[in-house]
């Protein structure tokens, strides 16, 4: 295992500003070490969770670790926070050596870069891929409050503005809309990418995870899975301090929570009528060649 880094990340910025990475909104902290990332070397049975940021990649990153060691390294869950158990790419593995820290195996590894941007050894190397999706008022609602908790995250503004920013992909890591749906399009010819729903999950785990126990060439019993329910619902995710990210000093906890709500359908309390209305002319347009469909209440 390697050590927790409590400074995270190093000489931490105040409140940073976009910039145009490759077509992409960006910002220094996820792309200094640009070379480092391009480079790094995948290895074959390396797990690759991509997300646009906050679609589920905690909840699902918290899954695989728990089917991959929670019975083989039960030390794991309560000693070592999950960002260190699953890096995320972008920071974590292009600042340090934490790649060659990771001895577990598979390593499982965590990123937000459009499909176009993910290092090419992870093509080279035919790594599995889980890329979660989460439907886009909920995301956005959720990239809102999470923009205005993270201290170096470009300032959200207020709602409105970011409504429209949103819409527009001028927010870090850019368009929902190309995110999605360039990952669901590689998806189309690659079958290493599994592509999970975040409301499809939320219906509950246990019916899912035997479909993706099946891709991941995992053979948990259904007991082994039913322990699992238990640990990655919302609840107590929100209550484990090894998942909730309370240990990281970069988030303001007093602003809102990192496991705020955990629903589908929250973005009710933020929309306007004429902001849905607005919201629902533009996705016609913008998803009028998509064939992903989303749910945005159960
Ligand atoms: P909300 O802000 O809507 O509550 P990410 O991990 O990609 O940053 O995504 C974070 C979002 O996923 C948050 O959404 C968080 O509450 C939600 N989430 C995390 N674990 C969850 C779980 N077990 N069930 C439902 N939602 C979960």
């Amino acid at each position: 295992y390697w050590e927790v880094d409590t400074k995270y990340p190093k000489d931490l910025p105040s409140r940073e500003v976009l910039f145009d990475f490759h077509g992409v909104p960006m910002i220094h902290s996820f792309s200094a070490n640009w070379e480092k990332i391009q480079n790094f070397q995948a290895r074959p049975d390396d797990i690759l969770i991509a997300t646009y940021p906050k679609a589920g990649t905690t909840w699902v990153s918290y899954i695989l670790d728990l089917l991959y060691f929670g019975k083989t390294s039960p030390e794991r869950q309560t000693s070592i926070p999950l960002y260190e158990r699953v890096p995320f790419l972008e920071i974590t593995i292009s600042s340090t050596d934490s790649a060659e820290r990771l001895t577990t195996s598979p390593r499982l590894i965590k990123t937000h870069l459009p499909v176009q941007l993910v290092p090419k050894s992870f093509w080279e190397q035919n790594c599995k891929m889980i890329y979660v999706a989460r439907n886009a008022k909920d995301n956005m609602v959720s990239y809102f409050h999470m923009d205005r908790m993270t201290l170096f995250h470009p300032d959200p503004g207020d709602w409105s503005s970011y409504f429209k920013r949103f819409l527009e992909g001028n927010i870090l890591f850019g368009s929902w809309y190309d995110h999605v749906n360039s990952w669901w399009k590689k998806k189309q010819t690659h079958d290493k990418i599994h592509y999970i729903i975040y409301h499809i999950l939320f219906l509950g785990f246990l019916g899912y995870s035997e479909k993706l126990c099946c891709f991941l060439g995992l053979s948990s019993s259904l007991e082994e899975r039913k322990q699992i329910t238990g640990g990655v619902q919302f609840d107590n995710m929100k209550k484990n301090n090894m998942v909730n990210y309370s240990t990281l000093q970069v988030m303001d906890f007093k602003v809102s929570q990192f496991m705020r709500k955990g629903k589908v359908g929250d973005w009710k309390n933020h929309f306007t009528v004429a902001q849905n209305e607005e919201f629902d002319e533009n996705y016609k347009q913008k998803m009028k060649n998509s064939t992903l469909q989303f749910r945005y209440e159960v």
